[in-house]
């Protein structure tokens, strides 16, 4: 497959670009709504959700990455400040690395408290008295707020790109010729 820069991004690149939003946005809207949930047999249900939610954001996640590599993509964008452009670069790998973070921290959580039983194969059994007991639940709270902020600092830098710089960066996250 060719390397040569293009002016837009692949449409399967696009496409995987805002199902991860969609993904993201769901799996952690249901985390946050969840966490105030008591512990009980309701519960069962919007946590099958949630991790379902996490592995294909996760699958998809590798799909995009591999993509990447091997579909032609656009030359790196540039605000014109070589600090600015690295800190965009950083960004970029950080939000693949603490999306892999979330869910690492959700599948260790799953194996601590024997969640996979419960939620997929019907044990009967009840759900932990307090997720907050295992490490892995603190580690899963503190992870979701740093990615959050380095979607905020992305969605910024795209708002920077389209209505400051007005390079029309957005165009290149879509469909068209
Ligand atoms: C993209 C992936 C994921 C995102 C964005 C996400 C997001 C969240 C958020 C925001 C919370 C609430 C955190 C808090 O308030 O401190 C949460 C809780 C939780 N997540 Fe995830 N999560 C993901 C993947 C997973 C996976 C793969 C699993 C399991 C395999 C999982 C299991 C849980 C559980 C059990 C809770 C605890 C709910 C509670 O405390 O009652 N998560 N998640």
């Amino acid at each position: 497959m060719s390397k040569t820069p293009s002016a837009r991004y692949h449409p399967l690149q696009v496409s995987f670009h805002w199902l991860v939003v969609v993904l993201l946005f769901a799996a952690f809207i249901l985390g946050k709504y969840m966490s105030g949930l008591p512990n009980d047999a309701a519960k069962i249900a919007p946590i099958g959700i949630h991790m379902i939610l996490g592995f294909v954001t996760l699958f998809v996640m590798i799909a995009r990455f591999v993509a990447r590599l091997r579909l032609p993509k656009p030359a790196s964008a540039t605000t014109g400040n070589v600090f600015f452009d690295q800190i965009g670069k950083i960004v970029h790998y950080a939000l693949y690395a603490f999306v892999f973070l979330m869910v690492m921290s959700g599948m260790a959580l799953s194996l601590q408290s024997g969640l996979t039983s419960i939620v997929f194969g019907g044990s009967g059994a009840s759900l932990p008295a307090d997720f907050f007991a295992f490490t892995s639940r603190m580690l899963h709270g503190f992870i979701a707020p740093a990615l959050l902020l380095l979607v905020v600092l992305h969605v910024g830098a795209a708002l920077y790109h389209q209505f400051l710089l007005k390079d029309n960066l957005l165009a290149r996250m879509w469909y068209g010729k």
